[in-house]
């Protein structure tokens, strides 16, 4: 895996299971995949000459994160090398332009949406479509870093002045955000594990629950069309597909994800088969796991740095006092806003498994 951040970790837990012998690529040994035990290969997402030495000792290349030199991957490829997801599946989720422009024009629902040089076209897009406007950072963001609501002339103005590569999008008024999470084989089988809801608080996600709380008919609809994407942009390995519910429930395609995913961290406990043991089942071409649910409702909770410093592992004994309750940390070191883990708990009943998971998550961040 190029990357070794808490996905490779999580990846390299399920690996465990199966036999498989991870490897991960990532500038430091100290990040979370390597510190777990995966061997560790330094070198960053952008370094080719590290690919190769990662290439040369394993079956298969796949990604944690999408910030990977694709020119890089695309010349791994046609040495011979197994790099799933592919790089042209890659590219959807690298540059948000390109998806919203390919995907749009593979007729799925995307948002209004612009490329722009300068305040000005952002001034045009808003006449035509309202302000608050959308700017979005072209590739490179996260967690919301890169997502930015602007409301006039001088707020877009601000932001362009920061530099990069952003791209307007029309403001969706937003109901309930949702993630298809599917598993595609290089020859096209796919296994989807139900709709899940998440909850994003200044644009990162805090919570989760599968299956998300929304009308059976729009669950289809979700299911079919993430599972429709996977198959157009050819995906290998684990695709999550964020979309938006309008409160006239429509869906709106958001943004595409061409790898595990934090909208299926429920998927550890919650399904028969976690996403990560499915990205790799997929990525290795090997038969795809159940994705029933082992309960009727899971929730995840992640746990993100508060303001104040508080270390989840001093916390531990507390949050394991809930019987029901699973930690899940990544050995990451606190600062505020960074996820630091999550908690699951599964049950009957999603005001009940969510109100443990917080009650958890609260123990393990809040001072
Ligand atoms: N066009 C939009 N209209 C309304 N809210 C949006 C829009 N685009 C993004 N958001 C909000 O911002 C969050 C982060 O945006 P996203 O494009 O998913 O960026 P990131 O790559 O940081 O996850 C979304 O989960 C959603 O809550
Ligand atoms: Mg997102």
């Amino acid at each position: 895996m190029i990357g070794g951040g808490q996905l490779a970790r999580m990846t390299h837990r399920a690996a465990i299971d199966l036999g498989i012998t991870m490897h991960v690529l990532c500038p430091d040994k100290h990040e979370p995949a390597p510190a777990a035990g995966a061997i560790w290969h330094q070198g960053s997402a952008d370094d080719e000459q590290a690919f190769r030495g990662l290439a040369a000792a394993v079956d298969a290349i796949t990604l944690d994160h999408e910030l990977v030199n694709r020119d890089g991957l695309e010349r791994l490829v046609k040495d011979g090398y197994t790099v799933r997801p592919s790089p042209a599946a890659l590219a959807f989720a690298q540059d948000k332009l390109f998806a919203r422009s390919t995907l749009g024009d593979m007729g799925f629902p995307v948002p209004a949406f612009s490329e722009i040089d300068d305040a000005d076209q952002i001034e045009t897009f808003a006449s035509h479509h309202g302000w608050p406007v959308v700017l979005k950072a072209r590739s490179g963001g996260y967690d919301g870093r890169g997502v930015e609501l602007v409301s006039s002339r001088d707020d877009a103005q601000a932001v362009l002045d920061r530099g990069g590569n952003w791209l307007v999008e029309a403001f969706v008024p937003i109901a309930t955000e949702i993630a298809v999470v599917i598993a595609r084989r290089p020859g096209g089988q796919t296994a989807t594990y139900p709709v899940v809801e998440t909850v994003q608080d200044d644009g990162i996600c805090v919570e989760l629950v599968m299956p998300a709380r929304i009308d059976d008919a729009v669950a289809a609809s979700a299911i079919e069309l993430g599972t429709s994407i996977a198959k157009a942009i050819e995906v290998t390995g684990i695709l999550a597909v964020e979309m938006f519910i309008t409160p006239k429930a429509e869906l709106v395609i958001n943004e595409v994800a061409t790898r595990p995913h934090n909208s299926g961290h429920a998927t550890i406990e919650g399904s028969v088969t976690s996403q990560f043991s499915n990205h790799l089942r997929a990525v290795l071409d090997w038969p795809l796991g159940s994705t029933a649910m082992t309960s009727a409702v899971a929730a995840t909770v992640n746990l993100l740095g508060g303001d104040q410093h508080v270390e989840p592992t001093e916390r531990l004994q507390q949050a394991l006092a809930d019987p029901d309750v699973h930690v899940h940390l990544y050995g990451k070191g606190w600062r505020p806003g960074r996820k630091l883990g999550h908690v699951t708990v599964t049950g009957d009943d999603a005001d009940t498994v969510l109100a443990s998971a917080r009650r958890a998550a609260a123990v393990l961040t809040q001072p």
